[in-house]
C-alpha cells in the first residue's frame, strides 16, 4: 500500500518506502501514484491534481520538443457561479478526457469545501457557501470526468475551510451545522454521483483527525450514505497509521516508510487484525480493477487541446457575474476605443495557486482578447503597461515553490499626463483588478480583501479623468476570492466578476464585455459589505492553543482551534436571518436583457410524497439571455430555529430570445425540507407551514406560495455521531 510523493519542493518530505525513486514515473509531475506489484500483475496507479485542469510537468527532462500542457479551465467558484450542472458535466467530459489521454487514473478533485470565510486560501477550488450548489456542481463534475473512464477523488472530507495551520488545526463543530453545511454537499455528491474516491482532510474535527475518524469515514460515509469507494488520505495527512486503516482511510498518500513499518508491527502485536486489513486492500483492489492502468488503456499523451479550451472559454464566458451596469454602459459598442488599466488586464490570473495550478500552454490577457474581438486599445497606455510589468518581472525570484503564493506586482501609479492623453484618445475605460490566493496560505482582509492603496488611487484617478470627459469606467474583477466592493463601486459605471477564468479567460471576457455572450452568471457565494460583516470574522483562522507556537504554514502548525460558533448561519443563511445588508447578495446577478416571473404554482396545498412548484420565465428585454431562477423555503420554528431561507432547488432557462418565455419546475421531497436534529438524531421535516420563494437572487424574491406539512416525517433515523467533545455555544436566531 505504499505510494509516495512528486511534485513537492525536495527536503521537504519524509523518507517514502525504499526503493520509492528507483521506479520511474509513468507520468511526469503527478502528485503520486502506488506501488506496483509486479508479481501479481498489478500495476501502478497514477494519481493527479487537481480542480482546474490536469497538473503534470509540461516539459519531460531536457527535451523541450514535445510538450505535456494540459488545459486550464476556470476555477470551481466560477464554475458555480453558472448555476448550471449541465455545462459543469460538459466541462467535466472534456477535462476528463485529458485525464485519460494523459494515461492517469484518478483526478484530485473536484474540491468541495464550504466557503465559510472569504479569506480562505482555497475558495477558488470550491464552489459555493451553499451545501446544494456545492453538492450539485461537484455530482456533475464528477460525472463528466468519470465518463471517459478515470476516477475522481471528492475533497477535503471534511471541514478544510482554512488553509491556516490546516495540519494541526481541530475545528469545532456542532453536530447540525456538520449535517446541514459542512457535509450535506459531500452527501448529495456521493449520492448522485458515486466518486470512486474521496479524500480526508488535514484537519481534526471536534479532536479526531478526519483520516482517523471512523464516524465520518465508515459510520456515515459508507454506513449511511453508501459510499462504495475507496478513501484516501490528503498528503502526508492525519497521524497514526493504525488508526487510519481502522478508520476506513483505505489508502495513506504518499506513503511514507514509518507508516508501512506501523502498520506491520500493529499486524504482529494483533492491535491492526488481518480481516481490517483485507478490507483496506480490497478497495484498494477494487480500485486498480476499474483504473486505466490495469485495463491497459491506450493513451496518447496528446489531448485535444483545441476542442477543450473552446469547452473552457464558454463555461467562462456563461459563468461571469455581471454585478452592476449603470445606464448600460455595457456591452461595449463594437469598434470602441478601450483605454485599458490594471496589471491584470495585461496579466490574467487564470487560476489559483499551489496544487490547483495547471501548467497551461498559454494564457489568453484581457488584452488580447479585446484585440481579438476588434477592440482597439489605447496604444500608449499598453505600452507603458509592457514597459511597467517587463521592469517589474524582471525583479522576481526565478523559481517558485509548490505551495509560494504568486507574486504581487505593484500597480504602476499613474501619470496625469498620460491619464489626459487616455481619456481623450478612448472611448472607455477599463481597469482589471487582480487577486491570487492558494493551498498554503489564507488572504489577508488589508490589501487583499480590500482594495491596495494604490488601487483605490488608481480607480479614483481613472473614474475622474474618463467620467471629465463623459466616458465610462469599467472594472473587472479577476479574483478567486470573494473582494470589497461597497466602498468604491460607485465611481464604477459596471463592473464585471470575471473570476478567475482559465486560460481562455480573455477571450471569454472580451465575449462578455462585447455582448456576444450576455451574461448570466449569478453569485453562488456572498459578496459582504465588510469583512467585519462575516459572522466571527475576527476569530478567523482560529487560536493557537496553549503553550503553542508559530504556525503560519500549514505543514508548520502548532496545535490551534476554531469554534464554528456561528452554526448553521453561514454565507446567505446569516445575512438573511440576522438582517445584514450584503453589497451583492447570493445569487445575485445582472444581464444585458431583464426577466418577468409568471405567477408560482405548486401542485399541492400539502406535501404528500413531493411538491411540485413551477414558474414562467419570461425574457421582457431586447437581447436574448438566460436567467438562473432560484428556490428557497423559508420553513417553520416550532421545534427548531431554521435560517430565514434556505436554497433547495435551482435551473437555468435555456437561451430566450426577447419575449419568450420558458417555464420552470422544480420539485421538494420531504428529504430536501428536512433540518437534522440533534436531539432526535435524526433528519426530520417538521409539521407545519412552508413558504416557497421564487426569486432571482435570495434578497430579489418574486414569487411565493405556501403549503402544508401536516405532521412531522423523520426522513432519515442516524445517530450520534462525530459529536464535539464540548458543547459549543451557537449563535442563535431571535424567537419568533
Ligand atoms: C492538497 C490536495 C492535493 C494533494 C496532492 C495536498 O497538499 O491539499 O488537494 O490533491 O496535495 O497534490
Amino acid at each position: 500500500m505504499g505510494f509516495y510523493p512528486s511534485g513537492f519542493p525536495a527536503g521537504m518530505l519524509p523518507p517514502g518506502n525504499p526503493g520509492d525513486d528507483k521506479i520511474p514515473e509513468k507520468v511526469p509531475g503527478a502528485a503520486g501514484r502506488s506501488h506496483a506489484v509486479a508479481r501479481l500483475g498489478i500495476p501502478s496507479l497514477t494519481l493527479s491534481d487537481g480542480p482546474a485542469g490536469v497538473r503534470i510537468d509540461a516539459i519531460r527532462g531536457k527535451d523541450s520538443t514535445k510538450t505535456f500542457y494540459a488545459t486550464a479551465f476556470p476555477v470551481a467558484t466560477l464554475l458555480a457561479s453558472s448555476w448550471d450542472t449541465a455545462l459543469v458535466h460538459k466541462v467535466g467530459v472534456a477535462f476528463g478526457s485529458e485525464v485519460r489521454d494523459f494515461g492517469i487514473d484518478v483526478l484530485l478533485a473536484p474540491g468541495m469545501n464550504i466557503h465559510r470565510n472569504p479569506l480562505g486560501g482555497r475558495n477558488f477550488e470550491y464552489y459555493s457557501e451553499d451545501p446544494v450548489v456545492a453538492g450539485h456542481m461537484a455530482a456533475a463534475f464528477v460525472n463528466g470526468i468519470e465518463s471517459n473512464g478515470v476516477g475522481t477523488s471528492i475533497k477535503h472530507f471534511a471541514v478544510n475551510n482554512q488553509e491556516f495551520n490546516r495540519m494541526q488545526l481541530n475545528s469545532k463543530v456542532s453536530e447540525r451545522a456538520l449535517r446541514e453545511i459542512y457535509l450535506r454537499g459531500f452527501q448529495i455528491a456521493v449520492k448522485t454521483s458515486q466518486p470512486w474516491t474521496v479524500m480526508s482532510s488535514y484537519n481534526k474535527l471536534n479532536g479526531t483527525y478526519t483520516s482517523e475518524s471512523h464516524d465520518l469515514l465508515t459510520a456515515l460515509l459508507r454506513n449511511e450514505w453508501g459510499f462504495k469507494g475507496l478513501v484516501m488520505t490528503d498528503w502526508y495527512g492525519g497521524h497514526d497509521a493504525v488508526a487510519q486503516l481502522k478508520a476506513g482511510n483505505d489508502l495513506l498518500m504518499p506513503g511514507l516508510y514509518a507508516q508501512t513499518q506501523a502498520i506491520l508491527g500493529a499486524l504482529k502485536s494483533g492491535a491492526l487484525t488481518p480481516a481490517q486489513l483485507d478490507v483496506n486492500v480490497t478497495r484498494v483492489l477494487e480500485l486498480v480493477l476499474k483504473s486505466p492502468s490495469f485495463r491497459k488503456v491506450a493513451f496518447t499523451s496528446q489531448p485535444a487541446l483545441k476542442a477543450d479550451a473552446a469547452v473552457a472559454r464558454q463555461a467562462a464566458a456563461e459563468s461571469m457575474v455581471l454585478l452592476r451596469n449603470e445606464a448600460g454602459a455595457l456591452p461595449l459598442a463594437a469598434g470602441r476605443k478601450v483605454a485599458l488599466f490594471g496589471n491584470a488586464s495585461y496579466n490574467l490570473i487564470a487560476g489559483g495557486t499551489g496544487s490547483g495550478d495547471v501548467n497551461r500552454a498559454y494564457t489568453i490577457s484581457l488584452a488580447q482578447g479585446l484585440a481579438g474581438a476588434g477592440y482597439a486599445a489605447n496604444a500608449p497606455l499598453s505600452q507603458a503597461y509592457a514597459q511597467h510589468l517587463r521592469a517589474e518581472k524582471a525583479k522576481l525570484p526565478k523559481t517558485r515553490g509548490l505551495l509560494d503564493a504568486a507574486p504581487v506586482i505593484p500597480e504602476m501609479a499613474a501619470d496625469a499626463g498620460a491619464l489626459q492623453q487616455a481619456a481623450q484618445g478612448a472611448d472607455v475605460a477599463v481597469l482589471t483588478l487582480g487577486r491570487s490566493a492558494g493551498e498554503g496560505g489564507d488572504r489577508q482582509e488589508t490589501d487583499d480583501f480590500t482594495l491596495t492603496a494604490a488601487e483605490q488611487a488608481l480607480l479614483k484617478q481613472v473614474a475622474a479623468a474618463f467620467h471629465a470627459q463623459n466616458k465610462k469606467v469599467v472594472v473587472v474583477l479577476n479574483t478567486g476570492g470573494v473582494v470589497e466592493t461597497a466602498s468604491w463601486r460607485d465611481q464604477a459605471d459596471a463592473i464585471l466578476l470575471a473570476w478567475q477564468p482559465g486560460q481562455e479567460g480573455g477571450h471569454a471576457m472580451a465575449d462578455v464585455l462585447s455582448g456576444k455572450t450576455n451574461p448570466s452568471g449569478k453569485l453562488a457565494t456572498t459578496f459582504p459589505v465588510a469583512y467585519k460583516d462575516v459572522p466571527y470574522a475576527a476569530d478567523y483562522p482560529g487560536k493557537l492553543l496553549p503553550g503553542a507556537t508559530g504556525g503560519a504554514n500549514s505543514f508548520m502548525g502548532k496545535p490551534s482551534e476554531n469554534t464554528y460558533e456561528e452554526g448553521i448561519y453561514v454565507g446567505y443563511r446569516y445575512y438573511s436571518t440576522f438582517k445584514v445588508k450584503p453589497a451583492y447578495e447570493f445569487g445575485y446577478g445582472l444581464s444585458y436583457t431583464t426577466f418577468t416571473y409568471g405567477k408560482l404554482q405548486l401542485s399541492a396545498p400539502t406535501l404528500a410524497g413531493k411538491i411540485t412548484a413551477s414558474i414562467q420565465v419570461t425574457n421582457s428585454g431586447k437581447v436574448a439571455g438566460k436567467e438562473v431562477t432560484q428556490l428557497y423555503v423559508h420553513a417553520p420554528t416550532e421545534t427548531l430555529a431554521k435560517p430565514e431561507i434556505e436554497l433547495k432547488a435551482f435551473a437555468k432557462t435555456g437561451l430566450l430570445a426577447p419575449g419568450q418565455s420558458q417555464t420552470l419546475t422544480f420539485t421538494l421531497t420531504a428529504t430536501d425540507l428536512a433540518s437534522y436534529n440533534t436531539t432526535a438524531e435524526a433528519w426530520i421535516a417538521d409539521a407545519g407551514t412552508y413558504t416557497v420563494r421564487v426569486g432571482a437572487s435570495s434578497l430579489a424574491i418574486k414569487e411565493a406560495a405556501t403549503f402544508q406539512v401536516p405532521q412531522a416525517i423523520t426522513v432519515e433515523k442516524s445517530r450520534k455521531l462525530l459529536a464535539p467533545q464540548a458543547p459549543i455555544t451557537e449563535m442563535r436566531a431571535a424567537a419568533k
